[in-house]
């Protein structure tokens, strides 16, 4: 049976790029990369997809409208018969468009446990705010930032002699356990979402 298409979408580093495409070699994740997507040409996660031997694209957004890019990038995705899009260290928020095109078929991930901390910089805005807990979320992406339904979270206790950097690794060691998990159970027959919330028996 053929394997469904992922597509990794990148601004930047890409260890949340490298961390499914060792969850795919590994068959902790049963699916096929089909392409990465950068809107930044510098992306050093690309380099790293290139010597995995997967297909990668640059698409910049500069000079284009958010519409234009988007459509551009959906172009490529129906192309190659994309099911699930991975937005990994994605920096760009999506139009309407493109999150109709995928409706419930797209995944972020975010550095806190959401709905605390959206936008950049979650874990100075942990750390800043005093929480003793915080953690990362893996979650449907809809039109607004940081905010579609919650398909799973880990929490990190964040301890007295943190700073970001401390904090922030030890947070991307868990996303890197998270994300491919998640983007397994959302590609599950029998994963739905019904409002803000996903199930799955899988996860039971
Ligand atoms: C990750 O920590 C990811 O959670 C965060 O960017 C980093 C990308 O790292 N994403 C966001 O803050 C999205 N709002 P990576 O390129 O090494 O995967």
């Amino acid at each position: 049976m053929q394997k469904p298409k992922i597509a990794i979408l990148i601004s930047g580093r890409g260890s949340n790029l490298l961390a499914l495409l060792d969850a795919i070699r590994d068959g902790r994740l049963e699916a096929e990369a089909a392409v990465v997507i950068s809107n930044v040409e510098s992306a050093a996660g690309l380099v790293r997809a290139r010597e995995r031997g997967v297909e990668t694209l640059v698409i910049s957004h500069k000079n284009r409208t958010r519409e234009e890019h988007d459509r551009e990038i959906v172009a490529e995705l129906k192309r190659r018969d994309v099911e699930l899009v991975c937005l990994a260290g994605y920096m760009r928020l999506l139009g309407s468009f493109f999150v109709r095109s995928f409706e419930n078929r797209i995944l972020n991930i975010h550095p806190s446990l959401l709905p605390a901390f959206p936008g950049v910089d979650a874990q100075r805005q942990a750390l800043a705010h005093g929480v003793k807990i915080t953690g990362c979320t893996v979650h449907l992406v809809d039109e607004q930032l940081d905010h579609g339904p919650i398909v799973l979270q880990r929490a990190v206790e964040v301890l007295d002699h943190d700073t970001v950097e401390s904090l922030s690794a030890r947070i991307l060691e868990q996303e890197h356990h998270i994300y491919p998990e998640a983007a397994a159970l959302v590609l599950k027959k029998d994963f739905r979402v019904d409002g803000r919330r996903t199930f799955c028996q899988d996860r039971d």
